[in-house]
């Protein structure tokens, strides 16, 4: 597998009134070319901080990378300047977000927003970057793409705008494409559309994809890879067979049990017990221990680190397998 992204160890910590909160605690993982990988966690795990440090969106401060690299096709990104950075941004990686509204300018239209993205990276006439923009929201399936061009982003709805995300996300031919929770705001029918529509760009481009989602059944959808993360850091890790067919962390049993299956009521819908910890007030020990059934003292004396099981198939669980 070749890999375009790796993260070594990265930590990134927030200061804050409450003492250092780490977001991203020895956070390591690889992303390889034409792959593609969901990030997997309930909310407060460190997901959406892992994608924005990755883009070097971290707001500094109070954020700031306390350790770690993040080599992009073996170049560190945490080394390059800001001008470098936006480079980078949008041309060789690209990001869609959960809430597109907050992420479209609403005094533009959609096709300017998208020609303006164009304009910014390539060198191409304005009557250029107006073909390609209709073009492209043609590609995301978007009826009557001239008309769309000239509409307003309140005037879509939240599964066209997120499709008109997705069109900007891709007007640069990215590698990768980072996606934050992309249809958690939307219903369950337009969900499964953009997520068709993303893996078909995917096969169609052969760009790397990083889905980040609470919702396993979404990683099932979409991804080859799946990286389980808990209290901010990588609890699990492997193809998303092997953690479907032989899960080794409690934490991901737990995830898995909680996916709603068609016809079952809500009642039956397991939950783990109890909440994710504060990022500042980490437990020492293994992090899932205050939730897990099988934890005992050594759990909850004694950190375990990630370990391989199987080729590609890590666990971080004193347990694990158990
Ligand atoms: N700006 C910030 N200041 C302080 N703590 C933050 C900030 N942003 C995120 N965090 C903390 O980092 C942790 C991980 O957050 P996040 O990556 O947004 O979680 P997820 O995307 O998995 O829901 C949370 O505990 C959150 O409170
Ligand atoms: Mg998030």
């Amino acid at each position: 597998m070749e890999k375009i992204l790796e993260l070594k160890n990265l930590r990134t910590w927030y200061s804050t009134d409450n003492g250092i909160a780490k977001a991203v605690d020895g956070v390591s993982f690889s992303l390889g070319r034409n792959r593609t990988l969901g990030v997997v966690g309930e909310s407060g795990c460190g997901k959406s901080v892992t994608a924005l440090s990755i883009m070097r969106l971290i707001p500094m401060p109070p954020g700031y990378f306390a350790g770690g690299e993040i080599l992009w096709k073996g170049r560190d990104l945490l080394k390059l300047s800001e001008e470098e950075m936006r480079k980078l941004r949008g041309n060789d990686i690209a990001m869609i977000f959960q809430e597109p509204m907050s992420s479209l300018n609403p005094v533009f239209t959609c096709g300017s927003q998208i020609m303006e993205q164009l304009l910014n990276h390539r060198d191409i006439s304005k009557a250029e970057a107006k073909n390609r923009s209709v073009e492209l929201l043609n590609l995301v399936g978007i009826p009557n793409p001239l008309e769309r061009f000239s509409s307003y982003p309140h005037e879509l709805s939240g599964g066209m705008r997120q499709r008109v995300m997705i069109a900007m996300a891709l007007s640069c031919n990215p590698a990768l494409l980072i996606a934050d929770e992309p249809t958690t705001a939307l219903d369950v029918t337009v969900q499964a559309q953009i997520l068709d529509l993303i893996g078909k760009l995917q096969g169609e481009t052969g760009m790397s994809v990083m889905l980040v989602t609470h919702d396993f059944g979404v990683v099932a959808e979409l991804c080859q890879d799946v990286i389980v993360m808990y209290a901010s850091r990588i609890v699990e890790k492997g193809t998303v067979e092997q953690l479907f067919t032989n899960p080794l962390h409690p934490y991901t049993r737990g995830l898995l049990k909680s996916i709603p299956r068609l016809g079952a009521s809500k009642e039956r819908l397991h939950v783990i017990e109890g909440n994710v910890p504060s990022a500042v007030n980490l437990p020492g020990g293994c992090r899932f221990a205050g939730r897990c059934t099988l934890a005992d003292a050594h759990c909850r004396k004694e950190q375990p680190e990630l370990l391989s099981f199987e080729s590609g198939h890590e666990a971080a669980c004193w347990k694990a397998g158990a």
